[in-house]
């Protein structure tokens, strides 16, 4: 049973079990619940989202980074810009924190099998969208071609670089990294923004393609750009995308935009979904 289905309230204790470093600013946390059986029945699909609180400090959202195929530990990549970050920032390996969840709707995996995929990511975009990577990685014969275009500003801010730059071995993943600007004088992939990399990949089969998008506000406009050119349609063009929440369950109205509720009805939607309701980017 999900945590969220016996108290939506209650924060479940997790212990962190190894925390580094990504970048100068964003850490990633290994977790895993105290309770080895919820530990291991806790439910979730790629692109949900998790409510992680440290005592004292308050709680705020954060997506889930690793996937639901690899079931026991769970996976956050958080960057330091307030309280609760800043809380999380200075606590140790094998301190508890607490995690409520998994909330929102994740990314329409079903759907998506079957069809080619490609994901587009920037920056902290690779949070969510790391999830969904691995979990076609790890049931890589549910899925027709895989393509990844991950930008960062520089190399020093490309979160999970090493673990990428591996994944280009993989002959079953089509991998393409960018960055700005070269801020090591050793980088020897693609310069130039995360856009630069779609002349990379030929052949995209439209109809049979879900683009999986997510990035910092000013990436959206030229990728959906490249993606339209592309003619993915646009309900096959899923985001995932922030609002400001508070209790995550649907409750509180903290992150409402006209009569849709972002923490319920999101983080993932469709281009269509942004379209008809411009406040979402
Ligand atoms: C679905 C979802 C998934 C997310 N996933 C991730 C993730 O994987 N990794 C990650 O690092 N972050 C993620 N975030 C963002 C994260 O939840 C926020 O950055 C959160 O506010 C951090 O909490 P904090 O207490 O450290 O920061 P806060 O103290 O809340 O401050 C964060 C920033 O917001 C500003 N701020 C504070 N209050 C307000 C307000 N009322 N209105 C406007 N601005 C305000 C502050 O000045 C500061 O710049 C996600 C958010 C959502 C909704
Ligand atoms: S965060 Fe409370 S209703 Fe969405």
């Amino acid at each position: 049973m999900e945590i969220s289905q016996i108290n939506p309230f209650l924060p479940e204790p997790a212990r962190i079990v190894r925390m580094y470093p990504l970048t100068q600013d964003v850490k990633f946390f290994q977790v895993r619940i105290a309770e080895m059986e919820k530990a291991l029945s806790f439910k979730y699909r790629a692109g949900q989202f998790a409510m992680v609180s440290v005592l004292g400090a308050g709680e705020a959202p954060f997506s889930i980074s690793s996937t639901p195929s690899r079931p026991g530990l769970l996976e956050f990549c958080i960057r330091k810009v307030g309280v609760v970050t800043e809380a999380l920032f200075k606590l140790r390996e094998n301190d508890l924190i607490g995690l409520r969840g998994p909330y929102g709707n994740g990314f329409p995996v079903a759907k998506i099998q079957g069809k080619d995929v490609l994901i587009v990511m920037g920056g902290l975009g690779a949070a969510p969208l790391r999830s969904v990577l691995l979990y076609c990685l790890d049931n890589r014969d549910r899925f027709r071609r895989v393509i990844l275009l991950h930008g960062a500003k520089n190399p020093s801010e490309m979160i999970f670089r090493e673990e990428f730059l591996a994944l280009k071995e993989r002959e079953d993943l089509e991998c393409h990294l960018s960055v700005d600007r070269d801020d090591t004088g050793k980088w020897t992939e693609n310069i130039g923004v995360v856009t630069t990399l779609f002349e990379k990949i030929k052949d995209i089969d439209p109809e049979n393609t879900f683009s999986l998008v997510c990035g910092p506000p000013v990436m959206y406009k030229f990728v959906l750009k490249e993606l339209v050119k592309l003619n993915i349609p646009k309900d096959q063009i899923l985001m995932t995308l922030e609002r400001r929440m508070k209790c995550g369950v649907g409750k509180c109205g903290h992150c409402a935009i006209d009569y849709i509720y972002t923490c319920l009805d999101g983080p993932v939607f469709t281009y269509w979904d942004v379209i008809h309701m411009r406040e979402l980017i």
